[in-house]
């Protein structure tokens, strides 16, 4: 199977890394980071590259751009991994559709076009009979689409209920177990390098948000829109409010939770118990599914990081792979 990789920030190192130590069967043709690309049909050499990134800040080609990428090089599988933006979802949303409308798998970990464009981003995948998955976008390490599509399959998904922001959830506990302001807490999660390039769609829901879009797309009939999601951060959360919480026995923690037959899609602070399945520290993701023949399930797990990312990308590849190898057998 060969790939081409656009972005060559965190996730997509991690992932061309990841490529190179696993020894997984697969040849990179194309990468490209936001000022040169390289291209080569015969396979590139991953080494190679990410030396040359670390070195000039460049992966190849000045006169090279992620779009000759798209359209130029020989590739099976997209992986789109450019940084995300929320409002317009682009360049990624062009650099996907170029791609599926070439009959090209997608792999994303880009949050923008897939909330943004879910219904055009599916329905040109299926016209043209391709893949387009997306499972590093919630939840980073945690395999939750593939629990929603094939591990639950069968089941009605009742509701959805998550703790989707790293960044967040590492200011409560450091408000909370240390005693730090809101604002300390910030600087540190922003030193950590989780929290998005503004932190505010971070602390103030939108990320999170965003996230919750992405899930209620893949397990509702009706499609959704951010605009339809009501969104409270932790912005104005005090320390005198995890204190009350504390004396309860609770603590706080952003909450997003999607329940499609009462209507509900929301991102707010809510007070849990400290017993409570969703209550986990630091940076780490929850996600509670709750069904109908399956109950109540409960995934955590790192919601950030390159390689972290990277595992849910290489998940999704390799799906793809086997999906690729029964269309055309004789090409993997
Ligand atoms: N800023 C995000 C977070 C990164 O803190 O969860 C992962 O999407």
């Amino acid at each position: 199977m060969r790939v081409a990789v656009l972005g060559m920030g965190s996730v997509g190192r991690g992932v061309l890394q990841m490529i190179e130590e696993k020894d997984l069967g697969i040849s990179v043709t194309a990468v490209a980071d936001s000022r040169s690309a390289l291209i080569d049909k015969d396979g590139i050499s991953i080494d190679e590259v990410l030396e040359a990134k670390a070195k000039s800040g460049f992966c190849g080609d000045r006169s090279l751009t992620a779009m000759d990428v798209v359209k130029k090089a020989a590739y099976d599988v997209l992986i789109e991994v450019t940084p995300t933006n929320a409002d317009t979802g682009e360049p990624a949303l062009t650099h996907i559709l170029t791609a599926l409308e070439k009959g090209r798998h997608v792999v994303t970990s880009n949050k923008g076009p897939i909330s943004r464009e879910f219904s055009r981003i599916r329905s040109l995948a299926a016209a043209r009979g391709v893949q387009v998955r997306y499972e590093a976008t919630v939840g980073g390490a945690i395999p939750v689409m593939h629990m929603l599509e094939h591990g639950l399959a069968g089941n009605r998904v009742l509701a959805v209920f998550g703790v989707l922001n790293g960044t967040c959830n590492f200011i409560l506990t450091r408000m909370a177990a240390e005693g730090l302001t809101y604002e300390q807490a910030l600087l540190e999660a922003r030193e950590m390098g989780y929290a998005e390039a503004d932190p505010t769609y971070d602390v103030k829901g939108i990320d999170p948000a965003v996230k919750l879009v992405i899930l209620a797309n893949t397990f509702c009939r009706k499609p959704v829109t951010l605009e339809d999601v009501e969104i409270t951060g932790i912005d104005l959360l005090t320390n005198d409010a995890l204190r009350l919480a504390e004396e309860q026995h609770c603590t706080i923690r952003l909450i997003a939770e999607a329940i499609p037959d009462r209507g509900i899609l929301r991102v707010a602070p809510r007070l849990l118990p400290l017993s409570h399945p969703l209550v986990v520290e630091g940076t780490l993701n929850a996600i509670t599914i709750e069904t109908d023949m399956a109950g109540e399930i409960t995934l955590i797990g790192k919601g950030a990081g390159s390689v972290e990312t990277a595992s849910a990308i290489i998940g999704d590849l390799l799906y793809i792979r086997n999906f690729h190898a029964e269309r055309h057998p004789k090409k993997t």
